[in-house]
């Protein structure tokens, strides 16, 4: 169960839910997965996390770029990518379904598992301070 509080902060967005389902944004997801994490998302943890192989082919960076605040190139299939930091992509993490998704698929690819919580939460506060 989610904590109340990441409940409660998700009300003022009730309208724009019920217009999108899965309508969100990186702060709201950041304070979901710190909660369930029960810390607070580490920046520097972060960008340890999605530049470090680990134990496998690929980082995240493999495909997103070092510093994703540009386009990305697919490791294997080389199409473009947007970019992953949210003040150079107003799309991104905005799409709750979208993001959960792409974690998934990604994380098993480069960490074979899916990312935690505490993970997540690292990764989106990085990308937050990216400008
Ligand atoms: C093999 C290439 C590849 C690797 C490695 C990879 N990604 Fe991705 N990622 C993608 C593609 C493709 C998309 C869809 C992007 C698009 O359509 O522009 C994506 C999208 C995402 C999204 C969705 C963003 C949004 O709001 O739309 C997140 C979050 C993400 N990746 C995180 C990660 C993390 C964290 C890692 C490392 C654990 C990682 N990715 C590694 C290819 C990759």
């Amino acid at each position: 169960m989610k904590p109340k509080y990441f409940t409660a902060s998700l009300l003022p967005l009730a309208a724009i839910a019920l217009a999108h389902a899965q309508a969100t944004s990186p702060m709201l997801l950041q304070r979901g997965y710190e909660a369930a994490a029960g810390e607070p998302g580490r920046a520097d943890r972060g960008q340890v996390f999605f530049t470090s192989r680990h134990g496998g082919e690929w980082s995240c960076a493999s495909c997103h770029g070092q510093r994703p605040t540009g386009a990305g190139r697919h490791a294997v299939t080389n199409k473009p990518l947007d970019p992953l930091a949210p003040a150079f992509n107003p799309k991104a993490f905005t799409d709750e379904r979208r993001v959960e998704k792409w974690f998934r698929r990604n994380c098993k690819d480069v960490v074979q598992r899916e990312c935690s919580a505490a993970e997540k939460a690292d990764v989106l506060a990085w990308l937050q301070t990216l400008r």
